[in-house]
C-alpha cells in the first residue's frame, strides 16, 4: 500500500479504514472502498488530504505505524471522556480529580503496551484524522512518540539520580511518569478559548499572552501532593527551548529537565506532521528537517540524536518523486542512510538519494 495525496486518489482502492469521527466512532470510509469524486469532495471537507491506497505497484509494501489506528482512536476517545469529566468537576476542586488521573494512567499503559518497536525504525507517524479531532489525538501521538524517544534515550544514555550517579535501572518507572506528563502536556489549554486555540492567522498580543499561559495553567490543575514533580515538569516546561528562546520562563540547557526536553521534540514533530485546524499536515521529511535544524538551538542535541535514529524522513509507503521526475513508493528505509531509502519504481526496487522536496 502507499500514501497518496487526496487529489490523486480518484479511482483508487482504500487500503485502511479512515479514522472514525463523531461520537459513534464509525469509520468515515472502510477498507476496499473505491474513491469517487464525491468521496474526494467529502474527505476534503473533513480536512483529510492524504489516503492509504492499494495498487499492484505497491504490493507487499507494508508501512509500520507507531500506534495501530484502532488504539489511537480508542485512547483519544478515552482522553476526551476523562477531560470532559475533569472540565465539569474543575469548578469545585481546582485540580484534576484522582479518578481522572487514574483513568489517564490506564491510557498511558495502553499506549505503552501498543507502541511498535520496529526493527527497521521506519515508522509512519503522521496522523490522517481530520483537523477537528486534533487536540486529543495530538496528546496520544505525542505520548507514543515521546515514550519511544524516552526509552531509546535512557537505554543509551542512562539517567542521573539525585546523587549524580548514572543509572540504567527503573527505566519503566520513568517511562510511566514521562507518559503521564506527555498525555497531560497541554491540559492547560482548557483555560484558553477555542477561538484563540484554532485561530488560523496571527494572534494578537493579548491572545498570544493567553496562549503562553497554558503551561502554568496546566501545572495549576495538577495537585502537587499527588502528581509527581517529573510529570509536572513536562506540563510546565514543554515550550522551553534549549537556547532559552522558549516560554514561559525562558530557561536554557540543563536548566530544562530531561523530561520536558524529550517532550519538546515529540510535541513539535507531531504538530508539524498532523493536520491542525489552521494548518495542513506536512510530510515526515519536513518534520525531521525542522527537528534536525533545531539541534542545539531549540532542542537538546542528545534527544535529537536519538530522534534521528528512530524517525525516518521517508517512511515506508510514502510516495516520492525521483530526481528524474518519476514517482515511486518507499519500500524500505535505512536507519544509517535515512535520506537514501529503497524506492519501488516501475516494478523494481532502487536505492535513491532524495533531496528535501522529494515527497509527493
Ligand atoms: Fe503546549
Amino acid at each position: 500500500m502507499r500514501l497518496t495525496p487526496l487529489s490523486r486518489a480518484c479511482g483508487q482502492t482504500l487500503a485502511r479504514d479512515l479514522p472514525p469521527t463523531g461520537p459513534n466512532r464509525i469509520p468515515l470510509l472502510r477498507t476496499g472502498t473505491v474513491i469517487t469524486p464525491r468521496f474526494q469532495r467529502a474527505l476534503e471537507d473533513h480536512g483529510i488530504l492524504a489516503l492509504w491506497v492499494d495498487d499492484g505497484h505497491s504490493e507487499g509494501i507494508e508501512p509500520v505505524e507507531l500506534l495501530p489506528e484502532p488504539v489511537r482512536a480508542e485512547t483519544a476517545a478515552k482522553v476526551a471522556t476523562a477531560l470532559d469529566e475533569a472540565r465539569a468537576a474543575i469548578g469545585d476542586s481546582q485540580t484534576l480529580a484522582y479518578d481522572v488521573l487514574a483513568d489517564l494512567r490506564d491510557v498511558v499503559d495502553l499506549i505503552a503496551a501498543n507502541i511498535t518497536d520496529s526493527p527497521d525504525a521506519a515508522l509512519f507517524l503522521g496522523d490522517l484524522a481530520g483537523a477537528d479531532q486534533y487536540t486529543h489525538r495530538h496528546s496520544v501521538n505525542v505520548t507514543a512518540l515521546g515514550l519511544l524517544l524516552g526509552r531509546a534515550y535512557w537505554r543509551t544514555e542512562g539517567w542521573v539520580d539525585y546523587r549524580g550517579e548514572r543509572r540504567w535501572d527503573r527505566i519503566d518507572e520513568r517511562l510511566a511518569k514521562l507518559g503521564m506528563g506527555l498525555l497531560l502536556h497541554d491540559i492547560g489549554k482548557m483555560v484558553v478559548p477555542s477561538e484563540v486555540l484554532n485561530k488560523p492567522g496571527k494572534l494578537s498580543a493579548e491572545e498570544w499572552a493567553l496562549m503562553q499561559s497554558h503551561p502554568d495553567a496546566g501545572v495549576a490543575l495538577l495537585d502537587s501532593a499527588t502528581v509527581s514533580p517529573l510529570v509536572r515538569s513536562v506540563v510546565r516546561d514543554h515550550h522551553e527551548r534549549y537556547d532559552g528562546s522558549g516560554y514561559p520562563r525562558g530557561i536554557a540547557g540543563d536548566h530544562i529537565g530531561e523530561f520536558p526536553r524529550l517532550a519538546a521534540v515529540a510535541d513539535v514533530y507531531d504538530a508539524i506532521t498532523s493536520q491542525r485546524p489552521y494548518a495542513p499536515a506536512a510530510p515526515a521529511h519536513v518534520g525531521v528537517k525542522v527537528i534536525a535544524e533545531g539541534e542545539g538551538r531549540a532542542f537538546d542535541p542528545a534527544v535529537v540524536g536519538v530522534f534521528r535514529r528512530i524517525v525516518m524522513p521517508y517512511p515506508v509507503g510514502t510516495e516520492v518523486r525521483l530526481p528524474d521526475g518519476r514517482i515511486g513508493v518507499v519500500a524500505a528505509a535505512d536507519q544509517d542512510r535515512p535520506h537514501e531509502p529503497l524506492v519501488r519504481v516501475d516494478g523494481s526496487d532502487v536505492r535513491v538519494e532524495l533531496g528535501d522536496a522529494a515527497a509527493v
